[in-house]
């Protein structure tokens, strides 16, 4: 047991003694676990400091480490690729043994991956927005890749290839998509596949599949994509990877549309794109797992109460059954009701 600061109490502490007021009160019994509530009336009742089990303190610890450590490995991963990018902006050359190495290291992620969702759900949009999307598509199609049962060598190939699916952006001059809103910068803008498979044809030795999946990122089964209209079977799976990966961050993503989507109005998105223009094999493995992971979660409804994810309806991902209060509300039924935000994971 120790005695600690409020000010660095976490919620998941389990207090190793009763909480009393200074005229004798127990405020909060001993083995009670610390929770945001807790710690903002310890906070109003000047209570300074608390006793805590060893136990639950190191597990809150070994969290906390290890959440830093993912965004620490995530900001660096952010800073290759800036170079990466810059790089080739300024006529250098793809150095295809760095590519691999992010690539490698971007695998990591997929270990963690919890710790990867719950910093997507705290990320903020800035500058390094085409960074950020290269790293983010990287590793959604990475755990794609795991979560389809590919070899490790596979995974790491398919989480390289999102990685540099929109590096033809440098040559399009789009890369800064609030600027692309004509239409002439929009006809520039379709060629970047093309523009990232002549890259890497001519720059590396990577293979086809790199290559034809970055082609073919921004291709749909129905035939409606581009930049050649391809459709179904036509289209390489490394691309039809990316692009459930790249859709799922552009939706999440501040910049790249006018508001901010959610996690659970991009899920519906993916749902709905799966019956014609997304890869339904890949889009549901990927709404499943993620859905999984969100289950328990608390959200911010449209009607600004606040809910707990408690079941996925499996045939519409996007709307589960949550509690409200102490009321249970199928979404699936209750159409008018939305998920605006995750609050807490
Ligand atoms: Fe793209």
């Amino acid at each position: 047991m120790k005695k600690i600061k409020v000010t660095e109490l976490e919620p998941g502490y389990k207090l190793g003694k009763d909480v009393v007021s200074p005229d004798g009160l127990v405020l909060y019994p001993k083995d009670n676990i610390v929770t945001e509530k807790i710690i903002e009336y310890l906070d109003k009742w000047h209570v300074e400091s608390v006793y805590v089990k060893d136990e639950e303190a190191e597990v809150v610890q070994t969290r906390r480490d290890t959440e830093k450590l993912v965004k620490e490995k995530y900001n660096k991963s952010v800073e290759k690729v800036s170079k990466m990018i810059e790089g080739l902006e300024s006529g250098e050359t793809i150095y295809e043994q760095e590519v691999k190495e992010t690539a490698k290291e971007l695998m990591d992620f997929t270990e963690d991956y919890y710790y990867f969702f719950k910093l997507l759900t705290q990320l903020e949009d800035d500058d390094n927005r085409l960074f950020q999307h290269s790293i983010n598509v990287g590793i959604y199609s990475s755990l794609l890749a795991r979560w389809l049962d590919f070899d490790d060598s596979v995974v790491q190939e398919i989480g390289l290839t999102g990685l540099l699916h929109d590096m033809g952006r440098t040559m399009t001059k789009s890369n800064d998509q609030a600027t692309s809103q004509s239409k002439e910068n929009e006809e520039l803008d379709k060629e970047h596949p093309r523009k990232g498979f002549e890259i890497i044809k001519s720059q590396t030795k990577f293979n086809d599949n790199v290559a034809k999946g970055v082609l073919q990122h921004h291709e749909r089964m129905n035939g409606e994509g581009y930049p050649d209209g391809v459709k179904g079977s036509s289209i390489h799976f490394f691309a039809r990877i990316i692009a459930v990966a790249d859709v799922f961050d552009q939706m999440t993503s501040v910049k790249f549309e006018r508001e901010k989507k959610g996690v659970f109005k991009a899920i519906e998105h993916l749902n709905k794109e799966s019956f014609n223009r997304l890869d339904p094999l890949v889009s549901r493995t990927f709404m499943n797992r993620l859905m999984d992971f969100f289950i328990g979660s608390k959200v911010l409804l449209n009607d600004e109460s606040i809910a707990e994810v408690i079941m996925v309806n499996r045939d519409e991902p996007g709307r589960p059954l949550i509690k409200v209060r102490d009321e249970f509300v199928d979404l699936k039924k209750n159409r008018e009701i939305t998920i605006e935000k995750v609050l807490d994971v």
